[in-house]
């Protein structure tokens, strides 16, 4: 079956310095040489440090910026030979919610124009008929259709997010890209927006590509997950098998700082040497090499290309294999225990509504008749 997505070794760099005279003196590989797959209604999530490239791949996906080697195919077809008329079709198909909704929502715009205004693009709902289809997906988003007549300044945080999703619904899309859609949001609004998103992607078989520096996050939504090290995908994998088995040295890194609010839980945290390198030189080899408890000297020459097990887990490392099992890193009971999962659910759904202004809260997950 064809995937949804699929891209193929994607690169695209940046000029990071030019001369007095305009001419390029420095580049930036933010995207180097990046491969994955995204199958219909599933979530790829896709985490790393900042600046390591996730927004670049996600606009190089949508052909907001085009990329300077690689492919992109979209239901079979080739994203980067569209025409202007094929682009616009695909934008329908694809859309993107970002970390801050408040600048991405005209301010001088109401709930019900910016909700309107895509279906006017696209030609999909008569006028007569689109203020019922802004109502519609305001339920959609767990939003009570009154709101249409306000402004995005009288909604809180995660109200906001929820207007975004509902603009990107409007569209009908296949695939939806969050680029960070829950890190400005308090940490108690959070699981109530990522539980909206994967409760929609039940409901209207969406697919996600799920971008995020919190792998605490994305554990919660993905259902595989690549980790980005320096515009290089470093380890892929099945989340389950990503979070319970990390087998790159970066990826254990990353997953072994996630909090642990089980006090008995003990995990050994990976602590990195050395100061992150920079995105303008970044070390040669494998860019981690620098940053590694188990460099040899091959890594800081050569770089490995990502290896599939038979799994489909995808690691590049030169040592896999040799390495010390995750075990020994990631604990087995390095997760919620079902009691405090159970409180803590119950404190995030009663701290929903503590935010101030004059909107009211609806329930925090779209009510089924809507
Ligand atoms: N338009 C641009 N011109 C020059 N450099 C750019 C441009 N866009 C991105 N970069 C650089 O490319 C690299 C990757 O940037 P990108 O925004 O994709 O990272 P990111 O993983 O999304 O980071 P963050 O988590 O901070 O959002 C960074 O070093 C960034 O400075
Ligand atoms: S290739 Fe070498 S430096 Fe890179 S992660 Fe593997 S062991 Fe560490
Ligand atoms: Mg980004």
């Amino acid at each position: 079956m064809t995937a949804l997505l699929e891209v193929k070794d994607l690169a695209r760099r940046f000029v990071a310095r030019r001369s007095i005279f305009g001419r390029p003196t420095a580049f930036i590989n933010a995207v180097d040489g990046v491969s994955f797959t995204v199958e219909a209604g599933k979530t790829l999530a896709v985490v790393g440090e900042s600046g390591c490239g996730k927004s670049t791949v996600s606009r190089l996906v949508l052909r907001l910026i085009e990329p300077d080697a690689g492919s992109i195919r979209f239901e079979g077809r080739d994203l980067l030979a569209m025409d202007a008329g094929q682009l616009r079709a695909f934008r329908r198909e694809a859309q993107i919610i970002f970390q801050d909704p408040y600048a991405s929502l005209n301010p001088r715009m109401t709930v019900n124009q910016i909700l309107s205004e895509p279906l006017a693009l696209h030609d999909l709902v008569p006028p007569a008929q689109r203020r019922a289809r802004v109502e519609e997906l305001l339920k959609l988003v767990g939003l009570e259709p009154r709101f249409a007549r306000r402004y995005p300044h009288e909604f809180s945080g995660g109200q906001r997010q929820r207007i975004a999703i509902a603009r990107a619904l409007a569209v009908e899309p296949k695939l939806i890209i969050c680029d960070e859609p829950v890190s400005a949001l308090d940490v108690s609004i959070r699981s109530q927006i990522l539980n909206l998103l994967r409760d929609l992607q039940n409901r209207l078989g969406l697919a996600y590509i799920f971008v995020s520096h919190d792998l605490a996050v994305v554990k919660h939504i993905a259902d595989r997950v690549a980790v980005m090290n320096f515009g290089r995908i470093v380890e892929t994998a099945e989340a389950q098998a990503l979070f319970a088995s990390p087998r790159h040295p970066y990826s254990r890194a990353l997953l072994s700082a996630i909090p642990v609010p089980n006090p008995r839980a003990k995990r050994s945290r990976v602590l990195l040497r050395g100061e992150m390198p920079s995105a303008l030189d970044p070390p040669a080899g494998c860019h981690f090499h620098t940053r590694c408890p188990y460099v040899i000297e091959r890594c800081r020459v050569e770089r490995r290309l990502l290896v599939s097990a038979p799994d489909g887990h995808a690691t590049a490392c030169h040592r896999m294999g040799e390495l010390p099992p995750s075990e020994a890193i990631i604990p087995a009971d390095a997760h919620y225990t079902p009691a405090l999962e159970r409180l803590l659910a119950a404190f995030t759904r009663a701290t929903e509504g503590a935010v101030p202004g004059e909107v009211d809260m609806l329930e925090t997950t779209p009510s089924a008749d809507s």
